[in-house]
């Protein structure tokens, strides 16, 4: 039971770094510490990854992040969220070629590959049009998404920018290919795919927006 925990423990931190032989294996304490410890570190390395290699996310692993998301909080449990993940290079080209003829200074972006930043593999989070919890909830979902690729050593960018794109008449066909359920919209896309590159730096955080009322 100890070892299936420290294994588990170990796959799970891969980018996190804690390292099992930290782990103490005598006390709960110590293993429960290190959890602790693979979270906050994994949380505070995320980045918004805008350069990938070219494979696709294997699928095994995008498999226990798409789990992950959706074992993310929802208000009453209704996991009011559509997830759909495409890693079919034709279809993201496809979307990129509409993407350009509608903006073409964005081949003047550096690298400019596709116009997911360049990733190889794209979930489409979308939810209710009518839904007071929706969008919340799927936030909740796409941040345990891009957390839990990160500690896989998978980067991620949440792509506002899809939005307009695919709901424009010309992206049509590809949004139906989405087979979205009726009453949905889309709310944002997410990049997944093994970062290239150099590590991006983190955009300053303005500290004063939260605090205690005393
Ligand atoms: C809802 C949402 C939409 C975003 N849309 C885009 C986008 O269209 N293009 C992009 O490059 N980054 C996008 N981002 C990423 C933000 O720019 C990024 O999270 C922010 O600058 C903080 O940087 P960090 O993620 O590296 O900490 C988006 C993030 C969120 C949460």
């Amino acid at each position: 039971m100890r070892a299936l925990l420290k294994t588990t423990l170990c796959s799970a931190v891969a980018v996190a770094m804690v390292g099992c032989a930290n782990i103490n294996e005598s006390t709960t304490v110590n293993v429960e510490k290190s959890n602790e410890k693979a979270v906050v570190e994994t949380i505070m390395t995320r980045r918004s990854v805008r350069d990938y290699k070219d494979e696709a996310v294997d699928r095994e692993q995008m498999a226990k992040v798409i789990e992950c998301g959706i074992y993310a909080p929802s208000a009453m449990n209704k996991q009011t969220w559509a997830v759909r993940v495409v890693d079919d290079k034709a279809f993201l080209d496809g979307v990129t070629e509409i993407a350009v003829k509608q903006n073409p200074k964005l081949k003047e972006q550096a690298n400019f590959r596709n116009f997911f930043r360049n990733a190889p593999t794209v979930a489409f989070i979308a939810c209710p049009e009518e839904s007071y919890s929706g969008e919340y909830d799927c936030g909740l979902l796409s941040e345990n998404m891009m957390l839990s690729a990160w500690s896989m050593g998978i980067g991620s960018c949440c792509l506002g920018s899809v939005v307009p794109v695919m709901n424009s008449e010309e992206a049509k066909p590809y949004m139906e290919r989405l087979n979205l359920p009726e009453g949905y919209k889309l709310l944002v896309a997410i990049a997944f795919g093994y970062p290239a590159g150099e590590a991006p730096v983190a955009p300053e955080r303005d500290a004063s927006k939260a605090y205690y009322v005393e």
